[in-house]
């Protein structure tokens, strides 16, 4: 019988994409993939380091795979991603039950590792730039996504990603074009563009440089390709060529992920984020100019050190000012190898983090609730992605604006239809299927 494997995958898209890669690598290899952890050859852990929290999640996982090998001695124990890599000194000593730890960078050397006869423990931690070609194994086959860089140059203090993912390399044009292209022939009409910073892309290829939103318009351009996505674009770089292209091209979703992390310039600088309050805002009103239906989401976090209430009102303002159409919302948390973690002055108590976080989130979802209304009475163009999560009598999909809708209607994962929008909350809407596209779907 074949070997089998067992993945969890923590973190980013980043570590969703490694981890097809990785089952991809191993179907290669004649493993195949086990329901359950316990009945696996292979326990894999693809982990995230990114707040204390995504540690305490992944080590409570990790010494459940130490009692599955306690009963199956033979079982192989594999630890990849940025925990592994921010542990490289660490992950043997501490959880001697390990057999291979891998970097971000590192995905192929688990193969070799595999396929040798090695019975000690093994590390692999160079970063190398771009990895080869792998062989990816998606979970729906109608998207997909595609890393067009790796690393991060971008040094903002509260960060571990530059360290567990070293320095910002983009990929050769011409092969993530080609990537594109055959993904679009296999059947894929959605794609998402990866990279930690986007709009640095292409800048460190030589001998000929290129703009990121060149290969939007290019990828964009693709017959088949149906939508693109990208994340995340840096309000420091994100400028008015890319717009264009949304502008362009009806291809280009109408959704523009801008990280804010804090509306205070003084925490701004702190964080060493090389934008401040204005220039965000600035930002904003460039995308609205160009793309005036645009979703606008966000990552913000709160209780930076040195964060006063006058600091958090400032984010608060931004918020009422911008009107997210979703954020994503995090308190601070000081990583190992991270410069704000050093930082002794203005800690802000955790009993204020939380309260703020309350009151962020509360503006955020009413700016999103009321955002979403617009989208009441619309008609509006739905990727199927498959049966509600909530009813599965009903179907669940996603509008160019990354809105989750639920419907009533017919129709098969990865095709499109159009909906009657009903309802909206600050999560979803809510709709009816037209009536000519019921009819044809059924
Ligand atoms: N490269 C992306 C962000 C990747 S990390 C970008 O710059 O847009 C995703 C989000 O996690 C960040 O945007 C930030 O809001 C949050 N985050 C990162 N480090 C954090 C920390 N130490 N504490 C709390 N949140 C953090
Ligand atoms: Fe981290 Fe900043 Fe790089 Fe994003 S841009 S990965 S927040 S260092
Ligand atoms: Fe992603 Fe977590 Fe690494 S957010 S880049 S997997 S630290």
């Amino acid at each position: 019988m074949s070997k089998r494997y067992h993945v969890t995958t923590f973190g980013c898209q980043m570590n969703e994409h490694d981890s097809e890669r990785m089952k991809g690598m191993l179907e290669s290899l004649g493993y195949t993939a086990s329901e359950r952890r316990e009945d696996a050859d292979l326990i894999l852990f693809n982990t995230c380091s990114i707040r204390e929290k995504a540690d305490e999640r992944f080590v409570a996982h990790l010494h459940d795979a130490k009692i599955v090998k306690r009963n199956n001695p033979g079982t192989v124990i594999g630890v990849g991603g940025c925990w592994a890599q921010s542990m490289k000194d660490l992950v043997f000593e501490q959880f001697p039950f390990v057999d291979v730890a891998f970097g971000p960078g590192q995905v192929p050397k688990l193969a070799e590792f595999l396929t040798s006869d090695s019975i000690t423990a093994q590390g692999y931690f160079e970063f190398e730039g771009f990895p080869a070609h792998l062989p990816t194994k998606r979970d729906r086959p109608h998207q997909a996504w595609l890393q067009i860089s790796v690393g991060c140059h971008m040094k903002c203090s509260y960060c571990i990603v530059p360290s567990t993912r070293g320095r910002h390399v983009s990929r050769p044009y011409d092969e993530i074009v080609e990537e594109a292209r055959r993904l679009a022939s296999e059947g894929v009409v959605e794609i998402t563009l990866l990279g930690q910073n986007v709009n640095a892309y292409g800048r460190d290829l030589r001998p000929q440089r290129r703009e990121f939103s060149e290969l939007l318009r290019e990828v964009g351009s693709i017959p088949g390709m149906k939508r693109v996505r990208y994340t995340s674009p840096h309000p420091q770089d994100i400028k008015q060529d890319v717009v264009d292209v949304h502008a362009e091209l009806d291809t280009i979703c109408e959704h523009v992920h801008l990280p804010l992390q804090a509306g205070s310039s003084k925490i701004l600088k702190a964080m060493r984020r090389t934008y401040d309050r204005e220039r965000f805002i600035d930002r904003v009103a460039m995308i609205r100019a160009g793309i005036p239906d645009v979703a606008l989401s966000t990552d913000i976090i709160v209780g930076f050190p040195g964060e006063t209430e006058e600091d958090f009102q400032e984010t608060l303002e931004v918020c009422e000012l911008v009107q997210f159409d979703s954020a994503f919302t995090f308190i601070f948390s000081p990583r190992r190898h991270t410069e704000a973690a050093e930082f002794t002055e203005g800690l802000v108590p955790h009993d204020v983090k939380v309260e703020r976080m309350q009151r962020l989130v509360e503006v955020i979802q009413r700016n999103a609730h009321e955002r979403a209304q617009r989208f009441v009475g619309r008609t509006m163009e739905v990727l199927i992605e498959g049966p509600s999560r909530t009813d599965p009598s009903r179907l669940r999909g996603r509008t160019s604006h990354n809105k989750a809708v639920n419907f009533e209607g017919f129709g098969e994962p990865g095709t499109f239809t159009h909906v009657g929008i009903t309802g909206a909350t600050s999560q979803t809407l809510t709709g009816n299927q037209s009536l000519v596209d019921l009819a044809l779907a059924r």
